[in-house]
């Protein structure tokens, strides 16, 4: 058996998977998230701790396997967020989250520091944005001294849980990526960027592949949560990277297109090929020696989700909206829905961008308002995918996943609006999924991610494009592209 656990931003899943990926057990177990301002998002690393302890017991009284039968445990979780640790090892405030915008003021720092957004590029492959993790730390250093003095380590959500499970210190290059301090290309820290940003090497753990071991289960911790001591734990993974491999994207030309609450648009890349206008991003994949570019779109289901329960009060369930959607034509006769409620990041990078619907007549009604959603993210995400291609990859497959990918007819409305086939796939446990896998290839159970894909991962259904509406979606993509360049100087 496997252990994959993912350290989420709602809560820790855990699963269990046999070797052949069957799901055994699966468990998760919530903890708050804090906004002590606007803006501002905190979690106690302890509340990660507890869960996934609580959590891997969940999954071994759930299985009633033999612990000893545990052949590997991995680790996904949330990006960019930081812990801040002192010399004993102890937490010294609140992790501030990826989802955290409080640091515009240190992105600007940043760019000046390292002379502009060319070179910042050239030195981490993308840009400054709030989430990232050295602005994080620039934002400590200028607002609670005390505690930058304090600190001595700086370790993301996963690698502190890591920590807390061997009593190794160590990130990988995939969490890494994200930092906006490592260089993505040589798969080291960028010792220019921690110059020219005065932060001390001292200050990051060693980096990792993703597949390599990176500690053992500690006794104690053997104690708390029932596993085997010395049970072997793999480095793991960011969770977009897992779920890349939890998707099997994990050869070049296969993309995953995810409507969750905000979207992803990923793909693999074989060699690394950053956006010199930083419009999209580029991570090291856990695949060792690969890397994969994303486009991530800030509200895609939460723009679903909006139109649901603020617009019709929640009135309507899935099955109506779905039904009232289905019963408009492509296009929604003119309607066009702009999905920038809380601004956008790929590929605008702006945080004032707001939302829009344009070109509302007399003759449209509650379809078409619900529809125009789903068609308008969708344009938010064929802008991802035109990003990748021009970065010179071919796209030979994409796989569908999330909430927004259960809906029949949102699944059609993304195959017109691509023009390309989607497939859907068996198994759809995400990032735990995902850093499962990868501790099954860490330990030596998969030689490598393409044979545990080949045995585990399949495609359920594709969806086949509607030759009738390709083109006009085509036409209608061009009107989408140009509102937000008109409007764009005025969401102010
Ligand atoms: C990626 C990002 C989010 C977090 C969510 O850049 O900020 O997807 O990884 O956990």
């Amino acid at each position: 058996y496997l252990i994959g656990l993912d350290i989420g931003t709602s809560g820790v899943k855990g699963i269990l998977v046999s070797v052949t990926g069957d799901i055994v057990a699966s468990r998760t177990e919530g903890y708050p998230l804090a906004t002590p301002n606007p803006g501002w998002a905190e979690q106690d690393p302890e509340d990660w701790w507890q869960a996934t302890k609580k959590v891997i017991n969940g999954l071994l009284t759930d299985s009633q396997i033999d612990p000893g039968t545990v052949r590997g445990i991995s680790l996904s979780g949330q990006m960019h967020s930081s812990v801040f640790l002192n010399d004993k090892m102890e937490v010294i405030r609140p992790a501030i989250l990826w989802s955290d915008t409080r640091t515009t003021r240190q992105c600007q720092e940043i760019y000046n520091r390292v002379d502009g957004l060319e070179s910042l590029i050239d030195l981490v492959s993308n840009p400054a944005l709030e989430g990232f993790t050295a602005p994080k730390i620039l934002w400590l250093r200028d607002n609670e001294p005390e505690n930058f003095e304090e600190v001595k380590l700086v370790l993301l959500p996963k690698d502190y849980i890591r920590y807390k499970l061997t009593g190794e210190i160590n990130t990988e290059v995939s969490d890494a990526a994200g930092t906006l301090l490592l260089d993505v290309v040589e798969k080291d820290w960028s010792k220019e960027i921690l110059d020219r940003l005065n932060l001390d090497r001292e200050m990051l753990p060693p980096v990792l592949d993703s597949t390599e071991i990176a500690g053992k289960v500690l006794p104690g911790v053997a104690v708390e949560t029932g596993l085997k001591p010395g049970t072997p734990v793999v480095a793991g993974g960011a969770d977009n990277a897992c779920g890349a491999v939890g998707s099997g994207i994990v050869s070049e030309g296969r993309v995953m297109v995810s409507v969750g609450s905000s979207g992803v648009v990923l793909a693999q890349a074989n060699n690394p090929r950053a956006d010199k206008q930083g419009r999209i991003h580029l991570f090291n994949h856990a695949a060792p020696d690969k890397w994969y570019m994303m486009g991530v779109m800030l509200s895609a289901g939460m723009s679903f989700k909006w139109m649901k329960e603020k617009m019709f009060n929640d009135r309507l369930d899935y099955d109506k909206l779905n039904e009232l959607a289905d019963s408009v034509d492509p296009g929604c006769e003119g309607l066009l829905f702009l999905p920038y409620l809380y601004g956008e990041r790929t590929p605008h990078a702006d945080a004032n961008a707001r939302g829009v619907y344009f070109g509302i007549s007399g003759k449209h009604h509650q379809g078409h308002f619900i529809r125009a959603v789903m068609e308008g993210v969708t344009f938010g995400l064929k802008d991802s995918l035109e990003l990748i291609k021009e970065k010179g990859v071919t796209i030979k497959e994409i796989r569908a996943i999330g909430g927004g990918a259960k809906s029949r007819i949102w699944q059609q409305i993304m195959a017109d609006i691509f023009g390309q086939e989607i497939n859907l796939l068996n198994i759809e446990e995400g990032p735990a999924f995902g850093a499962a896998l990868i501790a099954g290839v860490g330990v030596g159970e998969y030689a490598n991610f393409k044979e545990a894909e080949d045995k585990i991962i399949k495609v359920r259904k594709t969806i086949e494009p509607d030759s009738n509406n390709v083109q006009h979606y085509n036409d209608l993509y061009q009107l989408y592209r140009k509102l937000y360049t008109s409007l764009k100087d005025d969401f102010k």
